[in-house]
């Protein structure tokens, strides 16, 4: 395994996951909020963000790949796993990890607008803005890093790191 340094805290994601929960809460006046999480890397932040909206919220899956093995994308997207619910008039927030060159978030917001829900909306844990190739814009952001790879808190490296604590940069 490469080694690992630690780029953001448990702690420091824990506290701005609670200021996000708190805007979204005051953002959104009508309830409920369906959060759709993106496979497989949003899963932690996911379950923490729920826990972080005092309101009431519906949580559904959606699975895309774009990624093939290693740190580029192969800029091709699939569904691999569709949403259970219908999301049709409701107020959606898509929860992503990481958004890097966009492909994969245009592709998908692409996608759930057809399905005509009332208003969509997405929420990532880190931002990489040098990177974008597709203009996608999230409305909440945990943070912007630099151009490196990141793993831990869901992220992974070939299937590797995701339950790290901690937010790392993989080395070599
Ligand atoms: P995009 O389509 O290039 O924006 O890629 C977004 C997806 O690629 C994310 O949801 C992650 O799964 C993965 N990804 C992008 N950058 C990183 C990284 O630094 N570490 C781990 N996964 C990443
Ligand atoms: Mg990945």
């Amino acid at each position: 395994m490469a080694t690992t340094r630690v780029l953001i805290t448990a702690g420091e994601i824990e506290r701005r996951i609670g200021e996000l929960g708190r805007q979204i809460a005051e953002d959104y006046s009508k309830e409920p909020i369906i959060l759709i999480a993106i496979l497989k890397g949003a899963f932690m932040f996911l379950s923490d963000l729920a826990r972080a909206i005092p309101k009431p919220v519906r949580i559904d899956f959606i699975g895309i790949s774009s990624y093939g093995k290693g740190k580029t994308s192969s800029g091709e997207v699939r569904l691999t796993k569709d949403l259970d619910m219908t999301i049709e008039g409701a107020d959606v927030l898509v929860v992503e990890d990481i958004i890097d060159t966009g492909v994969s978030l245009s592709y998908l917001i692409h996608v759930l607008e057809q399905r005509r829900p009332r208003s969509i909306q997405v929420i990532a844990l880190l931002d990489k803005p040098e990177r974008r190739l597709r203009p996608v814009q999230a409305v909440y952001v945990g943070f912007k890093i630099a151009d490196q790879f990141v793993v831990g808190y869901g992220l992974d490296f070939d299937e590797e790191y995701r339950n790290l604590k901690d937010i790392c940069v993989l080395e070599s």
